[in-house]
């Protein structure tokens, strides 16, 4: 049979998360070790309230309104308006089965072509050509590949309209995966002062808001950047449940759209699709969730204990990539470091790689370290010297070794990071020395 899938479809391909995957599982059917920063998974156990609550209604099992739950819109609004110091409303809020439906949903219905920072997540550029829109990219400072200028801006949205596109979204993503880094105040005025002289729609994917450590946490949401604290007509935020709460299989996003007359549009369209589409987000998880975003003190402590694990574990990464040789920026926030191994290049090239692709094979199948390759955000290989030979490396699932010991060991070290204890992570200094041998081998060749 010929032509079964429309076009804009054809062009989906898995994601290289699987593929990685699958690299892992022919390392593992050996029965060798591997060290495995390939998984942007969040991996503590889920807050005690937070899980009694979704066993509370496991038997609710009727649909929910197709906006979600009044009393989730109501937390998520005044969790964001405490978060960012703003007044956002209930009736803004849109909830469904993880944000990524909802980027989904705004590709497919807004109007115009993307602008998006490279290196951004793996999932922007195929939603945005399967919404059949053409992505043009805002190139990134080369050291932390994540601050933009208003010259990098402005080139990309000429370089659009030169090639016919029409410009008018632009998506940011603070903390970032890949990066790991925020915006500074600064930066995220530049982009929202170019989002507003070009009449941009900003969309602000904020899911790794709450994981923030470089302490500027003004710098959160460029909501706040926004005239005398009153949201912008034309950003969108969204977030949900699976990174602070580790609670990606729950299922749980939202987008906040603008408190203007576009905004009230927009919500309009997403609450229409939404219905024909994916209906409502579970029951029980967005019960659970009402207790999750709730700005209770358990919640602040269940957050700011979560941060700093994060905060300790990706910066001594870090640390120890840096004392490696590589090129590496110190992370501020989410959970990634995104090192390049480009003053290795001569060894590499001596070894027949030349991609980070290859790169991210060979670690896995050789050295037992499995890591995303720069290119499955956006990079070019043959590109700048910034973007090359970059992996993406989650420190996300170096916390334990299976589900059990998340529950049996977890909540002791979320009270230790709480107390100001110290910190033993074994599956990192596990990872350190295998990236150690790493170099090592590189060294040698
Ligand atoms: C940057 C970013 N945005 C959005 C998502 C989607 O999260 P969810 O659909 O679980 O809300 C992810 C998950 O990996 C992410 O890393």
């Amino acid at each position: 049979m010929q032509n079964l899938i429309v076009p804009a479809a054809s062009q989906l391909q898995l994601s290289p998360t699987l593929e990685i995957n699958e690299a892992v599982e022919a390392v593992r059917a050996q029965g060798r070790k591997f060290v495995h920063l390939g998984f942007g998974e969040a991996t503590f156990p889920i807050q005690e309230k937070v899980l009694a609550v979704h066993a509370q209604y496991s038997r609710s099992t009727s649909y929910m309104p197709v906006a979600g739950l009044r009393a989730l819109r109501q937390s998520i609004a005044q969790f964001n308006s405490t978060r960012l110091g703003l007044d956002i409303s209930a009736d803004q809020v849109v909830v469904a089965p993880g944000s990524k439906v909802l980027l989904f949903a705004l590709f497919d219905v807004l109007q115009g072509d993307v602008l998006l920072p490279r290196p951004s997540w793996v999932s922007y550029e195929p939603q945005v050509k399967h919404a059949n829109k053409r992505l043009f990219w805002v190139e990134t400072d080369e050291e932390d590949r994540h601050t933009i200028t208003k010259q990098a801006l402005e080139d990309s949205y000429e370089a659009a309209i030169v090639a016919g596109g029409n410009p008018r979204i632009m998506l940011i993503n603070s903390p970032s995966n890949p990066t790991g880094q925020t915006f500074s105040a600064e930066n995220m005025k530049v982009v929202v002062d170019f989002c507003n002289v070009k009449q941009v729609l900003l969309i602000s994917d904020e899911i790794y808001s709450d994981i923030n450590f470089d302490g500027e946490s003004s710098s959160a949401s460029p909501l706040q950047q926004a005239d005398s604290g009153v949201p912008s007509a034309l950003i969108v935020m969204t977030g949900g449940l699976s990174k602070t709460y580790s609670a990606g299989g729950w299922r749980v996003g939202y987008a906040i759209c603008p408190k203007s007359e576009a905004g009230d549009q927009l919500l309009r369209v997403l609450l229409a699709y939404a219905s024909e589409c994916w209906s409502a987000a579970s029951s029980p998880s967005q019960h659970a969730a009402v207790e999750a975003f709730s700005t209770s003190e358990h919640m602040n402590q269940y957050r700011k204990s979560v941060s700093k694990l994060h905060a300790l574990c990706t910066t001594r990464l870090y640390e120890g990539l840096l004392a490696l040789g590589l090129r590496v920026a110190k992370p501020s926030g989410a959970f990634y470091v995104y090192p390049s191994f480009q003053p290795y290049a001569a060894q590499l090239a001596r070894i027949g790689i030349r991609t980070s692709s290859e790169l991210s094979k060979w670690l896995v199948n050789t050295c037992g370290i499995a890591a995303l390759p720069g290119s499955a955000f956006g990079e070019e290989d043959e590109g700048r010297i910034g973007g090359r030979f970059r992996l993406r490396m989650a420190t996300s699932y170096l916390y334990f070794a299976n589900q059990e010991e998340r529950y049996e060991k977890g909540y002791d070290l979320l009270e230790a990071a709480a107390q100001g204890r110290e910190i033993h992570l074994p599956m990192l200094d596990e990872a350190l020395s295998a990236l150690a041998a790493a170099v090592d081998r590189l060294k040698a060749v």
